[in-house]
């Protein structure tokens, strides 16, 4: 039987966890969850630790403060890894990721793919009610990533996942020191250079309805710099070893050619 947990990362999110809650124990009942709360203060952690006390299936990770999306899911990743757990997912606590929409990644993890990514930018994809500043953001940043990192991934930036807990350990996760939103760049392009399996499957995202976004420049900023960064370095490795390529060809040749 395998088993698959639910990661929901939360930072003021007492308006909107009560109904993702819901709405994830209804969708996948033998699926637990944990609530992963960086000391909310607007009781989200509180609240969490209320439902795990009336429902074996959730559990709750309390963080002291805010410290980014990712430091959220490394704690979590452990968490699950440690007990055992064969699939880790990623969803969002503010209901833009559809509960009743998971069971798409994990048919793709049950066929064979170490990474299933819900992605709002291949066909059947869908965002709604998202502002087009935050359209114009994903859709840039993401052809930005793929043109720098050379991955055929069409939403690395996605919230949305389902990995293997052999892709977990497969990733050095140790190495991961994205804090913010380009956490999930990273373990996209980590997996993919790993010779993962990564797929993407189209899921609609739905532009919140309660509580506020904890998107900022920051977050932005340290996006644009990691991905310029990882992309410096991947692109002038490619151009060493197509110049090495060279070299060796042209002292392959002067060694076969007549004196
Ligand atoms: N524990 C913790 N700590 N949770 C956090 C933190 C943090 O520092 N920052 C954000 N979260 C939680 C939020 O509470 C929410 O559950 C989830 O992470 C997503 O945060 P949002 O603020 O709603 O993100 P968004 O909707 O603006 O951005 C979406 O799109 C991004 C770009 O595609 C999210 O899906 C991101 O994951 C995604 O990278
Ligand atoms: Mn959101």
């Amino acid at each position: 039987m395998t088993r698959t947990v639910v990661c929901v990362p939360t930072y003021d999110e007492i308006e909107s966890l009560p109904r993702l809650l819901d709405r994830l124990r209804a969708a996948q009942p033998d699926v637990d969850v944990l609530v992963v709360d960086d000391g909310s203060p607007d009781g989200t952690g509180r609240y969490a630790d209320e439902r795990a006390a009336a429902d074996p299936r959730i559990h709750v990770l309390h963080r002291t403060s805010k410290a980014g999306l990712g430091a959220a899911y490394l704690a979590a990743f452990d968490w699950a890894l440690a007990r055992g757990y064969d699939v880790v997912c990623e969803m969002d606590a503010d209901g833009s990721h559809a509960p009743e929409q998971l069971q798409r990644l994990l048919d793709a993890v049950a066929a064979g793919a170490d990474l299933a990514i819900g992605s709002r930018w291949v066909n059947g994809g869908e965002v709604v009610d998202w502002p087009l500043s935050r359209r114009a953001l994903s859709r840039g940043g993401n052809l930005y990533t793929r043109v720098a990192l050379g991955t055929h991934v069409r939403d690395a930036t996605a919230g949305y996942r389902a990995f293997t807990a052999h892709a977990l350990r497969t990733i050095p996760l140790a190495d991961v020191a994205s804090a913010g939103y380009c956490f999930q760049v990273d373990l996209a392009w980590r997996a993919v250079r790993a010779g993962l399996t990564v797929v993407e499957v189209p899921i609609t995202f739905a532009e919140r309805s309660e509580g506020v976004s904890k998107m900022s420049g920051d977050i932005v900023r340290e996006a644009l710099w990691r991905v310029t960064v990882w992309g410096a370095g991947y692109r002038s490795s490619q151009l060493r070893s197509l110049l090495g390529g060279r070299a060796a060809r042209r002292t392959h040749s002067r060694a076969g050619s007549p004196r």
